[in-house]
């Protein structure tokens, strides 16, 4: 067989193996994996890890809050910067207006990012109370690609305990994986109303009030729940150790109870909303960061397999959308950029011992691929999409704006120094990035239905 590329000398890691061997691409899919093969095009991978590409499943590009607040990267930037930390695919939402049908949402969210996408992507589906008499158009969503459902317990998108019953039911008869934002709205908005009326008003009051027992609350509740319907269930940014032992004792009982943590809950913590004026605001986002404490405890769930994946919720708002809050920090949009330095970022994880190489790929790349229906991502395999990233594990970079390409004029992540960097990104047997050279083009990348 003739190889278009192929990846020699590198050492191979995926979720359950640590080997030597080239890796050989024909017509966009992993052909073959063995030693001594030639192609076309060749990378050398000496010194390097060959692993699948980076699959993260909750972002939120362009995502509008309304007042002409939109999150500041489009389909064509984030999906760049994505790809320039070592992602291939992303998930990111369907938000139906409340006229429109689950397929006139998708349609329209599709028609948004089809010609900007330059690596693949799915979409989740959002059912929120302007949905609860749409549930009967769900197998029609999940027919059309849709094998993921996203449920809210805050903001206006808020489902009450029986739209959660309802929308739960709704999707395991059709065998979707429901994945869900659990805080306790009711508590976060009383506590708001007495700090703000205490003149309260600062970024610091953030976290407190949006207390981590009460996110933990929301969490047992949303699983009760969902486990009286028999439905799976996937916790969204679990920012706490409340909420990993809630995760944990589910899943001790055996049920499909799964939950994902994100870079600013591992490399932040809510010190970050003392600084002072707009620098405060920034990294507001919910559930909030959270003390020390909480961060060591993700670390190690990760590493125990109490949480199962590592996610983004990316959802950079620019300093000026961010300074709407100075005056009252509930007026903050909420929401960080972290997209580009995910892998790079988890692999800290091996490099500090809580957990190893395969457990690294698996929670980046393998586990969010299984938990969100991407059967040809996520893994090194013969017939698998040819998604595959060249690490350096040598590589240490200093993050900055000017470093990282997310369309936002600051990141949480500033002066943080990471070991090890994304070399080479490859999409579908096609290189995208290369040595800090972008290789893509906007509208390559496709839309994947998934089951
Ligand atoms: O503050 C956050 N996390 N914004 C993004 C939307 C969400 O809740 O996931
Ligand atoms: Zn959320
Ligand atoms: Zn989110």
């Amino acid at each position: 067989m003739t190889f278009e590329l192929v990846v020699r000398n590198g050492t191979v890691v995926t979720s359950s193996a640590t080997y030597q061997a080239d890796v050989g691409v024909h017509d966009g899919k992993i052909a073959a994996v063995a030693d001594e093969l030639h192609g076309e095009r060749e990378i050398n991978a000496v010194g390097k890890y060959v692993i699948p590409g980076g699959v993260d499943i909750h972002v939120h590009m362009q995502m509008s809050l309304g007042d002409g607040v939109v999150s500041s990267d489009d389909f064509f930037t984030g999906t760049r910067a994505a790809a320039f930390g070592g992602t291939t695919t992303l998930i990111d939402f369907v938000e139906p207006e409340p006229q429109q049908s689950l397929l006139e949402g998708l349609a329209a969210r599709r028609a948004e990012a089809n010609p900007q996408v330059v690596i693949d992507y799915g979409l989740h589906m959002t059912l929120g109370p302007d949905e609860k008499d749409k549930l009967d158009q769900v197998q029609a969503a999940y027919d059309a690609g849709c094998g993921s459902f996203k449920l809210y317990m805050a903001y206006g998108f808020r489902l009450d305990d029986g739209q959660l019953l309802s929308a739960l039911a709704a999707i395991k008869q059709v065998g979707g994986q429901p994945v869900i934002h659990c805080e306790n709205w009711d508590v976060i908005l009383t506590l708001i109303q007495r700090n703000l009326e205490a003149g309260r008003t600062a970024p610091h009051w953030h976290p407190r009030s949006r207390p981590a027992p009460l996110e933990a609350e929301a969490a047992g509740r949303a699983i009760d729940i969902a486990s009286y319907v028999d439905a799976p269930l996937h916790i969204f940014h679990v920012s706490c150790a409340a909420v990993v032992e809630r995760i944990r004792s589910a899943r001790a009982l055996g049920l499909p109870i799964t939950g994902e943590t994100c870079p600013q809950y591992l490399f932040l913590t809510q010190k970050a909303y003392d600084a002072p004026g707009l620098q405060g605001t920034l990294p507001i986002c919910s559930p909030p960061l959270r003390p020390q404490a909480d961060q060591d405890a993700l670390w190690r769930a990760l590493g125990q397999g109490d949480l199962q994946l590592i996610t983004t919720d990316h959802c950079p708002f620019v300093l000026r959308d961010k300074a709407r809050g100075l005056e009252d920090f509930s007026k903050i949009p909420g929401g960080v950029p972290s997209i580009e330095m995910r892998l790079a970022g988890a692999y800290q994880g091996v490099d500090r011992g809580y957990y190893s190489l395969n457990r690294w790929v698996d929670l980046c790349c393998s586990a969010p691929a299984r938990l969100a229906g991407l059967s040809s991502k996520g893994d090194i395999a013969i017939g698998l999409d040819a998604d595959l990233v060249v690490f350096d594990p040598e590589r240490q970079v200093t993050l900055s704006t000017d470093f990282l390409h997310e369309q936002c004029d600051w990141t949480p992540y500033d002066g943080i120094e990471l070991q090890g960097w994304p070399e080479v990104t490859i999409s579908r047997g096609e290189v995208i990035v290369r040595d800090g050279e972008f290789q893509g083009e906007p509208g390559r990348g496709r839309f994947i239905a998934r089951r």
